[in-house]
């Protein structure tokens, strides 16, 4: 039997703007995670189990972009052939099959990364049952397979910093040459992940609106906006771009303080881009209201989460003012 799990995570800065380039700094939340098992069984076949999502099926009855389906079978086919007899014998499934039994803690649809936490725990728990642990970084680009069918054109920030379980400054990998619109920004693009360093640790509280964040939605809503007026999306772009830079300098040398202003200017640009809503900014103002050093929503918006920066000592306080100013639940994190 193999387990893994992997946290949520939260978007800091530059959600959306990195889709067109431009870095994005994010956070695991270990607060909440997503867990896979996987298990040796008598019944033929590989059997899912999610619960939480009423799933019990054998794999061939899922249809093939079901997502669950789509990371079990990117397992199978990244692994060297003749992967599945040959291997499943030597892990003592003689003649029966596996069980992946999945869970998880983290709010589906909420910005949080739910659905890269469960691909990337299903890959390292079925990639070592196969007695094959991926790396990191294959892991990483079989949950960004994924997470295409979750939401059409993905960063992989997500799955990104899921699979690191650390704070990431990210930028999208250059996409194939011929996109000439995004040629400047692709000069600068590494596609590699790097580590932030934290200077000094700080204190976040995450307000959760209950609402569904349609990301797929909203990133082709932005990518509208962005057809019809190039020249004003990329200078909003560029905006966010300086806010990220800046909050990365801020982080590494620990002057936390300086990090709330720059969440609200990034909220600003995000209501900007039409992906806030009423909900989230309620929960945003109500967060400064209550002593908030800065407040922003995360993730893909219009819904899920909104983080608010506060010393340490007042987050229990902050947390309560978010529920009574309508958060369906709260979690306070320190990275
Ligand atoms: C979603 O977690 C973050 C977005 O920037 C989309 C993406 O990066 O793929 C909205």
């Amino acid at each position: 039997m193999t387990t893994s799990s992997a946290p949520g995570k939260i978007i800091l800065f530059g959600e959306h703007a990195v889709v067109y380039g431009r870095p994005a700094l994010a956070v695991p939340v270990t607060q909440v995670q997503a867990t896979a098992t996987v298990s040796a069984t008598s019944r033929p076949g590989i059997w899912i189990e999610a619960p939480e999502i009423g799933l019990a099926s054998e794999l061939s009855r899922l249809a093939p972009d079901h997502p669950l389906a789509a990371v079990i079978k990117g397992v199978f086919s990244a692994l060297p052939p003749p992967v599945s007899p040959h291997i499943f014998k030597e892990n003592g499934v003689e003649s029966g099959g596996a069980t992946i039994h999945v869970t998880s803690t983290i709010p589906v649809a909420s910005g949080l990364g739910s659905g890269a936490a469960v691909s990337v725990a299903i890959i390292r728990a079925l990639s070592a049952f196969l007695g094959q642990p991926l790396p990191d970084e294959r892991v990483s680009t079989l949950a960004y397979e994924v997470e295409k069918l979750h939401h059409g054109t993905p960063s992989g920030i997500d799955n990104t910093v899921v699979t690191y379980a650390k704070p990431v400054y990210f930028v999208k990998p250059p996409s194939p040459p011929g996109r000439g619109a995004r040629a400047r920004a692709e000069q600068s693009r590494s596609g590699e992940v790097e580590i932030l360093r934290v200077g000094a640790p700080f204190t976040i509280v995450i307000g959760d609106t209950g609402l569904f964040a349609p990301t797929k939605e909203s990133v082709s809503d932005v990518h509208t906006l962005w057809e019809a007026d190039q020249p004003r999306w990329e200078k909003v772009f560029d905006e966010v771009e300086e806010i990220v830079q800046k909050a990365r300098r801020v982080i590494e040398t620990g002057d936390i303080p300086a990090l709330g202003p720059l969440m609200d200017k990034n909220h600003k640009l995000l209501q900007e881009m039409t992906v806030s809503c009423p909900e989230l900014d309620r929960l945003v103002e109500a967060a400064r209201r209550s002593g908030a050093l800065g407040a922003k929503l995360s993730g893909s918006g219009r819904g899920g989460n909104m983080i608010a920066l506060v010393n340490a000592r007042n987050a229990p306080a902050l947390a309560e003012a978010l529920i009574s100013a309508g958060a369906k639940r709260t979690i306070v994190t320190t990275v």
